[in-house]
C-alpha cells in the first residue's frame, strides 16, 4: 500500500519517482496561470493518493498535524468551504472557519488587519474567498502564511479548475487535443478563467460559447500571453464534436445590468439540454461547478442524467484540496 511519505516522491512517469520539491514551486495557490503542466500533473497524481486515503474506514492521516488553517470567506460558499474544511481535518490540521459576516470585518476591520491578526494567532495556511479580484495577491504580500485563493471576484478559482481537470482525467484518456466547450456567463466567471489556463496548459482545446454581451474583454492573444481559445456564440456549433461540455451558472443577480435581453431568451438559446448535447460526441461528459440554476443554464434532465459528473466534481473537491494542502505544506518554502 502506498504511504503518504512515499507520495512525497510521487512519480510523474511511473518509473523515476520525481520528488515533489523538484516539481512544486508554489508557496501560494492564486491562479493556474503560473502553474506548469508538471505541477498540474503532480496535483493529479497526489489526488490519486488522497483518494486511496479517502477509501479507508478511517480517513485521516497526520500530514498536517500541528499546522493551523483558517478558511476566511467574505462571500457565501457551500462546496469550496466545506471541502477545504474536510480536507484539512482529514490531514489532521487544526481548522478555524471565519466568515466575514460573523467577524470583526463587520466592525470595519480592513482585510490587511484581519490577515495580520490571523498571522499573530499563528495561522499557517489561509484559504480565502473575497469579492474583490486580486485580494489573495494582496494577502500573499502581507503575511508569511500560505494563501490559497478560494475565489476572488470575477478573476480566478484555481482549486475549482483543478478539481474539474481531475474529474475530466478520470473519464478521458488524455488532455491533449480534448475538445472542451464552456457555455454561459463567462464574463463573470472566475471558474472559466482558471479552467482556460489549466486546460490549455495541459493541451486541451477550449471553445467559449455565450452571447457577446457575456464575453469579457481581453480573452485573446492580443492581450498579453492569454491562452489560445476559440469563441463560438452558436451553441450547436460550439458543441459539435465536444468531449466535455461545461455549463456555468448564470449569475442571476446581474439580470438588471442590461447584458441579456431576457432570461427566457437566454434560456432558450444557451440552456444545455439533451437536444443540444446531441451535437457533441456520444461519450461527452457534462460538468458544472455549482451552484446550479436548474432549467436556466442547464436542464434538469442533463443535471440528473448519465453524462452529468456534477456530484463527482463535488466529491473530487475533497481529495484535490487534500492534495493541494499536502503539497503546499510539504514544499520547499
Ligand atoms: N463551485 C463553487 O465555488 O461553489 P461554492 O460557491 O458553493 O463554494
Amino acid at each position: 500500500m502506498r504511504t503518504i511519505q512515499q507520495e512525497k516522491r510521487v512519480s510523474l512517469d511511473g518509473k523515476r519517482g520525481i520528488p515533489i520539491d523538484s516539481v512544486w514551486q508554489h508557496k501560494h495557490i492564486l491562479d493556474l496561470d503560473d502553474f506548469t503542466p508538471a505541477e498540474i500533473e503532480l496535483v493529479m497524481q497526489t489526488t490519486d493518493a488522497m483518494h486511496e486515503i479517502l477509501s479507508r474506514p478511517i480517513k485521516k492521516v497526520p500530514a498536517l498535524r500541528g499546522k493551523s488553517l483558517v478558511t476566511l470567506f467574505y462571500e457565501p460558499s457551500t462546496r469550496t468551504r466545506s471541502s477545504f474544511d474536510l480536507a484539512a481535518k482529514n490531514l489532521s490540521a487544526d481548522v478555524i472557519n471565519l466568515a466575514a459576516s460573523t467577524s470583526s470585518v463587520l466592525k470595519g476591520e480592513c482585510l490587511v488587519d484581519t490577515l495580520e491578526t490571523l498571522e499573530a494567532l499563528g495561522t499557517d495556511i489561509i484559504i480565502m474567498r473575497h469579492p474583490h479580484s486580486g485580494s489573495p495577491y494582496v494577502a500573499a504580500r502581507h503575511v508569511k502564511a500560505h494563501i490559497i485563493n478560494a475565489g476572488d471576484g470575477w478573476h480566478a478559482h484555481p482549486t475549482q479548475a483543478l478539481l474539474d481537470l481531475y474529474t475530466i482525467r478520470q473519464h478521458k484518456s488524455k488532455f491533449k487535443d480534448l475538445k472542451v466547450t464552456i457555455i454561459g456567463d463567462i464574463k463573470h466567471s472566475r471558474v472559466a478563467r482558471s479552467n482556460i489556463w489549466g486546460l490549455t496548459k495541459m493541451g486541451a482545446r477550449v471553445k467559449l460559447c455565450c452571447p457577446f454581451t457575456l464575453l469579457p474583454m481581453g480573452l485573446d492573444k492580443s492581450h498579453g500571453n492569454f491562452p489560445d481559445i476559440e469563441v463560438e456564440p452558436n451553441i450547436d456549433r460550439a458543441l459539435k464534436g465536444a468531449d466535455v461540455a461545461m455549463a456555468l451558472r448564470l449569475q442571476l443577480e446581474r439580470q438588471q445590468s442590461g447584458l441579456l435581453p431576457s432570461l427566457r431568451e437566454y434560456t432558450k438559446m444557451y440552456q444545455l439540454t439533451e437536444e443540444k448535447l446531441a451535437h457533441a460526441k456520444d461519450d461527452v461528459i457534462v460538468l458544472h461547478p455549482g451552484p446550479v440554476n436548474e432549467d436556466i443554464e442547464i436542464s434538469s434532465s442533463v443535471v440528473h442524467g448519465p453524462r452529468s459528473l456534477i456530484n463527482q466534481q463535488v466529491k473530487n473537491g475533497v481529495a484535490v484540496r487534500m492534495a493541494l494542502l499536502y503539497l503546499l505544506s510539504g514544499g520547499t518554502h
